[in-house]
């Protein structure tokens, strides 16, 4: 049986960002910059190296920066035309998606990861379909996550996700897998727990934001049951896949920057900022004055 490529990813961005308040009152998360992309921007660089095509944002009130960001700026390019800001006019072309490349939908209460995805349920139909977590900025450019991922699938087939090890006191942060035999990088998922207590997790194997699904997941959501937090959890409806169809894990070999932490931001400014030619010497120069 030849495995179809996926084509579509949903980009859950309706999330209230409340670790980033206040900024968040006005910017949605997804659109913090790292150096001085949004970080929306490097999610959906990522899938579209994997071949991804069709783009479904999951948004929600108070969002409508992020339809703005990826619509044509008219205005700002015709002034910068003008002006003769050819570099500028390069930096936008480079992020334009081609028309009809992304779709909204609004998810109208924040019921958890797995509602949100359930919203775009219309829009899959019956393919297996990607999920990328923008606040993850999984930095690996030669060989972006989702398309090693993608390059498994079309091995294996099934349903993907992408795990690291994360500290023992770190795994009630995560959904986590009871991990099977080891290939490789990849792991058999024997099953998925959504936040276990400390000293619960089967594994210190942690999902790290990205997924192939196959499109049966969305017949679970709508069951609509509630998990951990008193959410509807993405990682329970995979977890009922589990035995049903195959299930792995690819360990993830870059750099993981949690963004939708302080700190993990900030780590994320500083290290892209550093590979950069432009603005890595001062910023190096800067960090070694202050001898830490
Ligand atoms: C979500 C998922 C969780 C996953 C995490 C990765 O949790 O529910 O399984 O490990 O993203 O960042 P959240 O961080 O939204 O609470």
């Amino acid at each position: 049986m030849t495995i179809k490529p996926v084509t579509t990813a949903v980009f859950p961005v309706g999330g209230m960002g409340t670790r980033f308040l206040p900024a968040t009152k006005a910017v949605p998360k997804e659109m913090l910059p790292v150096v001085d992309r949004p970080l929306l921007q490097y999610a959906v660089d990522e899938a579209l190296a994997a071949g991804i095509e069709r783009m479904i944002f999951i948004t929600a009130r108070g969002k409508h920066a992020i339809e703005d960001y990826f619509d044509v700026a008219s205005e700002l390019v015709a002034n910068l035309t003008a002006k003769g800001k050819t570099a500028e006019l390069a930096v936008l072309a480079d992020t334009q998606l081609r028309p009809g490349q992304i779709t909204c939908v609004r998810q109208q209460e924040p019921l958890g990861l797995g509602h949100a995805v359930w919203c775009a349920r219309h829009l899959i139909g019956g393919d297996a379909f990607a999920v990328l977590l923008a606040d993850e900025l999984l930095w690996q450019p030669e060989a972006p996550c989702l398309r090693q991922m993608h390059d498994a699938y079309r091995r294996l087939g099934g349903n993907i996700i992408a795990v690291l090890e994360v500290p023992d006191d770190h795994t009630n942060r995560y959904g986590i897998v009871s991990p099977g035999a080891t290939d490789g990088l990849v792991t058999e998922v024997k099953g998925l727990v959504e936040k276990p207590p400390l000293g619960q997790a089967p594994s210190r194997l942690a999902a790290v934001g990205r997924y192939i699904l196959q499109p049966e997941v969305m017949d679970i959501l709508a069951a609509g049951k509630r998990g951990a937090g008193g959410e509807i959890q993405l990682t329970d409806a995979m977890a009922e896949l589990i035995g049903v169809q195959p299930f792995n894990a690819l360990t993830f070999t870059g750099t993981r920057f949690d963004c939708g932490d302080k700190a993990g931001h900030i780590t994320a400014n500083i290290a892209l900022a550093l590979e950069r030619d432009d603005i890595g010497p001062a910023v190096r120069e800067w960090l070694h004055a202050q001898r830490f």
